[in-house]
């Protein structure tokens, strides 16, 4: 089933899960899949390859009128690219991961990803996946869910990700990084963190991935039958 013109918001906590899922979802509705926090990545990489601090935040305002953020898709998977070049590996790092957070409190950073979001969900069905996607960049959304899942369940299944891609990590250290990352995601004042009202709540806790998956899709079928 193929629909066209759909937007899915989901936002939720780092590690939920949502990008394995929301990715995964899109692939079986054939919506494209966006990940937003990719964006923040690649400004917050910007500002480590130039030698400027994530909080200072008038260097990086001052950065931005320089570079070029795009977002690509080839046989629907997501590429992000920095001046043209995919730095899609690249943002995956954990000291990127605290760049990004840093990046992602400033107003104009958050002005400057919005038409980028906003064009990609008028040009396509997608599943858009972030902090504020119901709340700021979709509030129009079709559908909107609040994905979330405990910090312990959440820091087990980053901690697995990280040591697969061959990072020497601690269960302690991650879920330590993911409590101040909520903390700083969720108290921020520039959209912070927060379920949007009519945000369908998903939490993943106790599921396994495919129940996860089935539980969003089914969200996704209900709210599209209702519309
Ligand atoms: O989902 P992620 O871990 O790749 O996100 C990286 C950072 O970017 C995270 O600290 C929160 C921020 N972010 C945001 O502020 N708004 C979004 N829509 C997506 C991510």
């Amino acid at each position: 089933m193929k629909h066209t013109g759909i937007a899915v918001a989901i936002d939720g906590p780092a590690g939920a899960g949502k990008s394995t899922i929301a990715r995964a979802a899109a692939g079986q509705l054939g919506f494209i899949y966006v990940d937003t926090g990719a964006l923040y990545r690649t400004i917050g990489l910007a500002a480590y390859r130039r030698g400027i601090e994530g909080t200072d935040s008038a260097r990086i305002i001052a950065m931005l009128p320089e570079i070029t953020v795009d977002l690509v898709y080839e046989d629907g998977v997501q590429h992000v690219l920095l001046d043209g070049a995919d730095v899609s590996a690249e943002i995956r790092t954990p000291q990127i991961s605290v760049y990004a957070s840093q990046v992602s409190s400033v107003p104009e950073v958050r002005t400057y990803l919005l038409e980028l979001q906003r064009t990609l969900a008028r040009e396509h069905s997608v599943i858009m996946d972030g902090r504020d996607i119901g709340t700021v960049i979709l509030p129009q959304a079709q559908v909107k869910i609040f994905l979330t899942a405990s910090p312990k369940a959440r820091a087990a299944r980053r901690c697995a990700e990280l040591r697969e891609k061959g990072e020497a990590v601690t269960l302690e250290e991650v879920l330590a990084e993911i409590e101040a990352r909520d903390e700083k995601d969720a108290s921020r004042a520039v959209a912070p963190l927060r379920q949007a009202e009519d945000a369908v709540l998903v939490d993943t806790s106790d599921l396994t991935l495919e129940e996860s998956i089935a539980a969003v899709l089914q969200v996704i079928e209900t709210a599209m039958e209702r519309a």
